[in-house]
């Protein structure tokens, strides 16, 4: 089987890229190695991959509609597309990049599907789509209109254009809604990577709304393993539910303040703690209804958040030193 992946230097995108090489299938990667965070990091993880001969990089931008030429020559049997601009803070900053990756990139990915005959594209959507609304626990049933901020509309537009190439092309496309992915190799530019470093270095750890806030973290072996199960499994019958929307999530809200105690544990060292307001764009609370993806692909995470920050603080201990 024939594999492209976009975004493989990233956290997630190198992640489930060595789980498809480890199980002998080819994957041609594609990342643009941009430094919107450490570039070390991305080149640190991109040396995994390399170490497989069934893998295969080309630098490159999804922006640039030559991508679809790549994509009809090597003609992948599925595309895994996790490439973007990923924050919510960024996205008010530097809006245009959201435009460029997220909306016209996930168009030549559509088009490369399109004219390569790709038969299903997993993509990287967000909770972020769920946006203003009055809901507790967020489930795919609800209407998702009101996105808080540039990235969150960017992602839900991503679900409306994959609805069309699904119903004009019939490509089978799968949307995963992620929930806070954290985990060994992590961002940088997230809460438990920027908490877990203010802590070890002593520092003031930046808290938005001073912690009243909280969130569903997902651990990366939860995420990659919900995404081998979609990819993997076949559930579609002639014709039926070729588009498809999934949470991605843990269905666990855990406050912000307990997940600071677990990395203070962890480390041995106390947070000095800097309350700061709330950030624009930000939402207060996310909790995934995750009943879809069980009834589905019976999947069900396992790692529970202790563990997960238990495994991300020794594996960031071990970079950083
Ligand atoms: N990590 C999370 O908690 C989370 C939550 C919700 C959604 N997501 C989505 O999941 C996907 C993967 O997220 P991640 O956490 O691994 O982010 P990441 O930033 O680590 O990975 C994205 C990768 O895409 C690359 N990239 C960006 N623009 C590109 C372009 N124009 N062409 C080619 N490559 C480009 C970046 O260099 C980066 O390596 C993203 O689509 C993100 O929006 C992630």
């Amino acid at each position: 089987m024939k594999y492209i992946i976009t975004g493989c230097a990233g956290f997630i995108g190198m992640h489930v890229a060595e789980e498809i090489l480890k199980k002998g299938d080819k994957v041609l990667g594609f990342d643009t190695l941009n430094n919107y965070y450490s570039t070390k990091l991305k080149k640190k993880r991109l040396q995994i991959l390399r170490k497989y001969k069934n893998f295969s990089f080309h630098k490159f931008d999804i922006s640039n509609k030559k991508i679809i030429n790549i994509f009809s020559k090597f003609r992948p049997h599925k595309t895994i597309h996790l490439a973007a601009f990923a924050g919510v803070r960024h996205s008010i900053k530097k809006p245009h990049d959201y435009i460029n990756t997220n909306i016209l990139g996930f168009l030549n990915i559509l088009e490369g599907c399109r004219h390569s005959g790709c038969k299903h594209l997993i993509y990287a959507s967000s909770s972020s789509v769920y946006g203003l609304n009055d809901n507790k626990i967020f489930s795919e049933k609800q209407i998702c209109t009101t996105p808080l901020s540039l990235y969150g509309a960017s992602k839900l537009s991503n679900e409306h254009m994959a609805h069309s190439y699904s119903h004009l092309f019939k490509i089978q496309t799968t949307g995963l809604r992620f929930f806070t992915v954290y985990g060994p190799w992590g961002r940088p530019d997230m809460a438990l990577y920027i908490f877990t470093e203010a802590i070890q270095k002593r520092k003031p750890l930046p808290l938005f709304n001073s912690g009243k806030m909280s969130r569903d973290f997902t651990f990366i072996e939860d995420v990659v393993q919900s995404i081998l199960k979609i990819n993997y499994k076949k559930i579609i019958k002639k014709g039926k539910g070729i588009f498809k929307i999934y949470n991605i999530g843990r269905g666990e809200e855990i406050k912000l303040i307990d997940f600071i105690k677990e990395i203070e544990k962890n480390l041995g060292k106390k947070a000095k703690i800097k309350n700061l307001p709330m950030q624009a764009g930000d939402v207060k609370s996310s909790n995934a209804n995750i009943s879809n993806l069980f009834k589905d692909y019976k999947i069900k995470p396992k790692i529970s958040y202790k563990l997960g920050i238990k495994k991300f603080v020794d594996w960031y201990l071990d970079y950083s030193n």
